[in-house]
């Protein structure tokens, strides 16, 4: 990205491109996709119903430079001298807004504030002690998988998995794991992003809220060795989390905590059944676990992209002018996709190095929780592939359906068959 202005700007092409993702064709064919915006342009003019106009970023350099970039803001009341929220609208009910101002779409001091508060409980060293755990209830998952005629892999283990891993760290109990899973599905539904889909899901936006605030209250009333017990025990020390802080943190960490790592299991199993050449090696030599899993996580781009970025000062990107105030928006599936950045980007191959893919993004926002995802899906992958030697998709490849949505990708169901037999039609 070059900050110096030129005289001859180019005008971006303008296109829909949150509705061009949301394509059913195009969340099964994400190459081709991601490969046409790249030929439309480097910065793509688009506008969506709910969150007005954004310029979006589709190749890696410019991607990997926004991220780092100090005059972008993730917080949009950096830009409007404390006015409106991040994404703030004048008709979002408070309980939105709430949800939404998390430390995610936070600048500094506050962004590192609330950081410093989860951080060390997802440093390499406490998430792989974890691994024992995320071992057994793998085995678990894995164990009643077996006994069914035909599984449904993000139901059975992708999902589970991660949903159980941060409940237990953060102390949510049972019951309410499902619940909070439910309320969220309805909550972050595609649908609910068009005028009456939101009117029509604002119920369940409320019920989620109230739910996080009955387990705050829980720990405030019955204190654990857990993360929500620290962090109410930080709001009850007085500066350091407010109360609106503390319910979306933990909204932040339970949504974050297996939203992501579902998909990365999920359609990391999918692209190794449509890639046998590497699934066969992946067998073979199982020590290119660590390698493969960057792979999947590039290939297959679990998050499709960052919250958006505003701009604080007149810039150029790509020969573009970027007024001060607008939106961007970043595709990291593209970039990860790009050919100018990784040799054979639209093939598989899981002994790629290196491999510099930015799907937990980079900079001061970088995913908190990747050692914990890379866990889980190091333990995962590996368990099923060493226990069903005859793993195969139990449904032809065009009946797999996707999870609608631009931000995150993942699969309705991945319908598998655990044991050797004719594949389907
Ligand atoms: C495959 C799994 C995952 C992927 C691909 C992923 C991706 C990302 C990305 C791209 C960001 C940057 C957002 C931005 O710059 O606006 C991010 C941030 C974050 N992720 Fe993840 N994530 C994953 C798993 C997890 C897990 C398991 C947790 C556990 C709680 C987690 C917690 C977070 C948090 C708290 C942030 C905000 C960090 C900040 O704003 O400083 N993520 N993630």
């Amino acid at each position: 990205m070059s900050i110096a202005f030129e005289s001859a700007m180019n005008e971006p092409v303008s296109l829909n491109v949150q509705r061009e993702l949301e394509k059913p064709e195009a969340r099964a064919d994400l190459v081709a996709v991601y490969a046409r915006l790249r030929r439309l342009g480097p910065v793509i003019r688009s506008r969506s119903l709910l969150f007005g106009e954004s310029l979006v970023l589709t190749r890696y350099e410019d991607v990997v430079s926004a991220l780092k970039d100090p005059r972008l803001a993730s917080d949009r009341r950096s830009i409007t001298d404390g006015g409106k929220g991040p994404l703030e609208r004048w008709w979002m009910p408070n309980v939105i807004k709430l949800l939404l101002d998390s430390m995610v779409m936070k600048d500094p001091p506050d962004h590192r504030r609330l950081r410093n508060l989860v951080q060390k409980a997802f440093t390499p060293a406490r998430v792989e002690a974890l691994s024992g755990r995320v071992e057994r209830i793998t085995e678990e998952l894995l164990d009643a998988a077996a006994r069914k005629p035909v599984v449904d892999l993000i139901a059975d283990l992708a999902l589970p998995l991660p949903l159980t891993v941060i409940s237990e760290m953060l102390g949510v109990p049972g019951p309410e794991r499902m619940q909070f899973r439910k309320l969220l599905a309805r909550v972050v539904d595609p649908g609910s992003q068009n005028p009456v889909g939101f009117v029509l899901n604002y119920p369940h936006m409320v019920r989620l809220n109230r739910l996080l605030r009955r387990l705050v209250q829980l720990r405030r009333e019955q204190p654990g060795d857990d993360l929500m017990t620290a962090l109410v025990q930080a709001e009850e020390g007085g500066d350091r989390l407010g109360e609106d802080e503390l319910i979306s943190m933990v909204f932040l960490l339970l949504f974050a905590g297996h939203e992501t790592t579902v998909n990365l299991i999920g359609n990391g199993v999918l692209a190794l059944l449509q890639h046998p050449d590497q699934l066969r090696l992946l067998r073979d030599r199982p020590e290119l676990i660590d390698g493969a899993i960057e792979e999947l996580l590039r290939f297959t781009n679990p998050v499709g992209t960052v919250s958006p970025r505003f701009v604080r000062e007149d810039l150029e990107i790509a020969g573009v002018r970027v007024p001060k105030g607008s939106t961007l928006t970043l595709l990291l599936a593209s970039a990860n996709l790009d050919e100018a950045a990784f040799a054979g980007a639209d093939g598989l191959d899981i002994t790629r190095s290196p491999n510099r893919h930015v799907s937990f993004g980079l900079g001061a926002h970088y995913c908190l929780g990747a050692p914990l995802a890379r866990i889980e899906a190091r333990v995962a992958i590996p368990a099923l592939l060493r226990r069903f030697p005859g793993l195969r998709l139990a449904v032809p490849p065009a009946a797999i359906r996707w999870r609608p949505g631009m931000g995150l990708r993942g699969l309705e169901a991945l319908p598998v068959s655990l044991s050797p037999g004719d594949r389907p039609a």
